[in-house]
């Protein structure tokens, strides 16, 4: 086993405090086993040898006032049609909308275009579930 490392992490106490509850629903023993798991969790999703196919879907809330953001959205979809796309979109409120993308592609590829669309300014609670379809590039 390696060495044990120490560091600190600085977050508002707002959010740790919602965090806090969820380590208590999932039976963690204390916030380090909880951060681990989410450290290995995201490095499990990307952790890949080479690139390769993966399907998958990409989820994501937005506020359509947010000025010009639909057409941004669509312009980020059209610089990556090169990977397979199925949109799906749901009216939430007056405001928001909620568009779930199923996508196939190289993972390397499919990453780029979940990020691009995540950075967009209002759009919010982006995720992507993927998994690998075993071709490889
Ligand atoms: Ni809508």
């Amino acid at each position: 086993m390696s060495e044990i490392v120490r560091f600190g992490v600085s977050l508002d106490n707002a959010l740790l405090g919602r965090y806090d509850n969820l380590i208590r629903r999932k039976n963690y023993r204390n916030r380090s086993e909880a951060i681990r798991e989410l450290i290995r969790h995201s490095l499990s999703n990307k952790n890949y040898e080479g690139d390769g196919e993966v399907a998958g879907a990409i989820i994501y809330i937005y506020d359509k006032r947010q000025r010009d953001l639909v057409n941004r959205i669509i312009d980020v979809q059209h610089d990556y049609r090169d990977i397979m796309q199925l949109s799906q979109h749901m009216h939430l409120n007056n405001n928001d909308c909620i568009e779930i993308v199923a996508v196939k592609g190289l993972f390397s590829k499919v990453c780029k275009f979940s990020d691009s669309l995540k950075a967009l300014k209002g759009v919010r609670h982006g995720s992507l579930s993927a998994s690998r379809t075993g071709k490889i590039k």
